[in-house]
């Protein structure tokens, strides 16, 4: 009996390497120094809320407070705009809302989470050998999930990427997603972004 097979929806995620790596790697790595520091003199940009990130960061809007995350942010935005052009998608323009960095120490993790309806990115700077994945969650295999495999990240609700020092990845925000925990005693550093779609309309006159 042959069984059909259509394809519904299909999620996507995307990824680059990140142009002049060490150069921005260098930087994140100072403001990791500086909120350290400062954080001895509570004078650290971290939210006083918990989150759904289990691990150190700097202040939701740290493109405000540290000039190279503007730069970082503008660079990443002109990648993010040029791919938009070339592949059509519905968006005009894209306005930065959040700009972050999460630095996670031994056992750190983020819980499955989504963001607002945002393009969110995500470069890993400092993140090989941390034995911590980036995980995306299906949220509708409920029925089909499978489990002959027996191994967590085989079944289909759960997919996890690779990456290396150096890759954004970026994806519809609204895709539920998480971060194990790091194994490790090494730091692991990501950068974290929020785009906003900005549609252009005509201003009504009243
Ligand atoms: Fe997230």
């Amino acid at each position: 009996m042959q069984i059909n097979r259509l394809k519904i929806f299909t999620d996507e995620a995307f990824y680059f390497d990140m142009p002049d790596f060490y150069v921005w790697k260098k930087h994140i790595d100072n403001i990791i120094l500086i909120e350290e520091n400062n954080e001895k003199n509570n004078l650290h940009t971290e939210p006083e809320n918990e989150c759904n990130v289990r691990a150190k960061r700097t202040a939701w809007n740290s493109h405000a407070r540290y000039p190279v995350l503007e730069d970082l942010s503008l660079k990443i935005k002109q990648i993010l705009s040029d791919f938009i052009d070339k592949e059509g998608y519905d968006i005009p323009n894209l306005v930065l809302r959040d700009c972050w960095i999460n630095w996670y120490t031994k056992d750190q993790h983020a819980t499955p989470h989504t963001h607002d309806p945002d393009l969110s990115v995500v470069f890993f700077v400092d993140v090989e050998d941390s034995g911590a994945n980036f995980l995306f969650h299906s949220s509708k295999n409920f029925i089909l999930t499978k489990t002959k495999k027996d191994k967590l990240l085989s079944v289909n609700a759960l997919k996890k990427i690779d990456v290396k020092n150096g890759s954004v990845v970026f994806f519809d925000g609204a895709i539920p997603h998480s971060v194990s925990s790091n194994l490790s005693d090494k730091r692991r550093v990501t950068v974290a972004m929020n785009f906003k779609a900005v549609y252009n309309s005509e201003r009504n006159e009243y």
